[in-house]
């Protein structure tokens, strides 16, 4: 495989399977509850899982809020108001629609038991998916028993507040985030001096009881969501001051007018372009389309597997406008959602000031207005999973993880050559110091070499090794995990040296470059 192939394709044949075994090996995610049989759609994360999450969550609150003037950061709770999901539209259309076996009682989601029999499902209503069960003969897969009529399904978990379990203590897991963002829009702009157009954003955990959760952490019954609702004049959606900066992009587009046309694969297009052709409604929902690659591919997601692919009609959520999905080619699973990108109109504001009674209004040129919604939102664990899709490697039976430096795990290894005591005393040194700025390991036992593969396949950038030279002249090697390449470095110079190489990772590292 070509240099150039190394760093846009993916050099393995891996499965969502596979992965799910590999990270279940190298403590990065476990079925939640195994001992007892594991809950379907819940996973846990394992110690390497949890550093990958904290670090994808951070680089995330940086690159949205940290650096950027116009976004402010929330943390809402998860369990709210239950008026809140009467308002947004939830409690009453929220829902997928469900077939249940008439003889063994086992329960589908239509449209997907529909897709993995191969039959395309043009549009997600109850007379479409009645009709092509009915056409198509469609039985149960397990006991190929006869179904009975779909029926919608609310994908929001319930529970009780208080001692009682009464119609009024009702209330709901949060199946977005973003509803705690709406209910928070009038603190923000009575507390924080803001001005149209800002944004807020929140990460945290959402709830969907879906009726059938798998892909490993495609689908679950809990997740992240790392959300950002950006509040724009609705007279302002074409005046946004950064889309110079992206509008030379090029994106590859699969819009609802083509798959109308029954086109399945997307074209290359300038976000310039495909906003002058009117195919991207307003320039603040190109700039964040942009905006969200961007990120996707500095945390190492490769681009030529991305694409942004437009909801049809019939596939809009009820609050929607226009919606685009930023989607990953999976091996084997083909193209799949990763991030929403929604203009959510002033429904949700509207909504609540109906509901609530409260005001929902900012001051924009003197003018009492009622703000449009561009909202980017990403799924954490479906982030996760093209990261990981687009790090692994596997050549000539060496797994590598191209794990960019900013969300690897481990970022360090130290290893003395030999488990010789002035080794080892001399590497621990090293360890102790650099464990204070770097997630750093230290390992000695096996050999140099299995220590080293141990490492390439948790992810860990680069490795710094004690050997017979560091006592004659106070220097040790850091191994880069890609390139395999070695360089010698003074120990008085060492924490500088990573941090230069950490800081110039894109220049230095060919990402998947892996010597064979
Ligand atoms: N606030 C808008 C919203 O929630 P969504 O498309 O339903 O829109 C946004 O969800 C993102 O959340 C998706 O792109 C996906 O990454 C993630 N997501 C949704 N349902 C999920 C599930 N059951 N398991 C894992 N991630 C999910």
């Amino acid at each position: 495989m070509s240099r150039e192939e190394l760093k846009n394709g993916i050099a393995h044949k891996l499965t969502l399977q596979d992965l799910a075994s590999f990270c279940a090996r190298l403590g990065f995610f476990y079925p939640s509850g195994r001992i007892y049989g594991g809950l379907s759609g819940f996973y846990d994360y394992g110690p390497l899982g949890a550093e990958l999450r904290r670090e994808i969550l951070n680089d995330w609150w940086w690159y949205f809020v940290e650096r950027r003037d116009d976004v402010l950061g929330i943390h809402g709770s998860i369990i709210t108001h239950p008026r809140t999901w009467i308002a947004s539209g939830h409690v009453e259309s929220f829902i997928d629609f469900i077939v249940t076996c008439k003889k063994c009682g086992s329960e589908y989601r239509a449209d997907h038991l529909l897709e993995d029999l191969g039959i395309h499902v043009p549009e997600l209503t109850l007379e479409t998916l009645s009709k092509l069960i009915k056409e198509h003969g469609v039985r149960c897969p397990k006991c190929k028993g006869e179904l009975g009529d779909p029926a919608p399904f609310n994908l929001m978990f319930t529970t009780y507040v208080g001692p009682k379990k009464t119609a009024a203590s009702l209330a709901y897991l949060r199946p977005e985030t973003a509803q705690l963002i709406f209910t928070n829009f009038r603190n923000i702009i009575m507390t924080m001096g803001v001005k149209l157009p800002f944004g807020i954003a929140q990460y945290g955990k959402a709830f969907r009881n879906e009726i059938s959760p798998r892909g490993f952490l495609f689908r679950l019954r809990e997740f992240e969501q790392m959300e950002i609702e950006y509040f724009v004049n609705p007279k302002k959606l074409d005046d946004c001051p950064y889309y110079d900066e992206v509008k030379g992009m090029e994106i590859n587009l699969l819009s609802a007018e083509m798959q109308e046309r029954g086109e399945r694969e997307g074209v290359k297009i300038t976000i310039e372009d495909a906003v002058d052709k009117g195919l991207i409604g307003c320039k603040w929902h190109a700039y964040w389309i942009a905006e969200s690659l961007l990120w996707l591919e500095s945390i190492g997601v490769k681009h030529n597997r991305l694409r942004v692919r437009e909801h049809i009609k019939t596939e809009l959520a009820h609050y929607a406008v226009q919606t685009f999905d930023v989607e990953f080619l999976f091996p084997q699973a083909g193209w799949k959602e990763i991030e929403g990108i929604s203009n959510r109109s002033d429904y949700d504001l509207k909504r609540h000031q109906k509901y609530s009674g409260e005001e929902m209004h900012i001051y924009d040129d003197g003018e009492k207005v009622i703000p449009y919604v561009i909202e980017p939102s990403f799924g954490l664990e479906r982030v996760i999973l093209a990261v990981l899709f687009s790090a692994y490697n596997e050549i000539k039976g060496r797994r590598v993880l191209s794990l960019h430096p900013k969300i690897a795990p481990v970022k360090v290894g130290v290893f003395p050559l030999v488990s010789k005591p002035q080794f080892v005393e001399k590497a621990r040194e090293i360890y102790t110091i650099l464990r204070e700025e770097f997630k750093t390991i230290y390992e000695a036992k096996d050999s140099i070499g299995r220590r080293y593969a141990r490492a390439d396949e948790r992810g860990v950038p680069i490795c710094i090794t004690v050997d017979g030279r560091t006592f004659e002249d106070d220097t040790v090697t850091i191994r880069f995990r890609d390139t395999r390449e070695q360089i010698r470095v003074h120990i008085s110079e060492l924490e500088n040296e990573i941090r230069r190489i950490f800081k110039e990772w894109d220049k230095i590292a060919l990402p998947c470059q892996v010597s064979t």
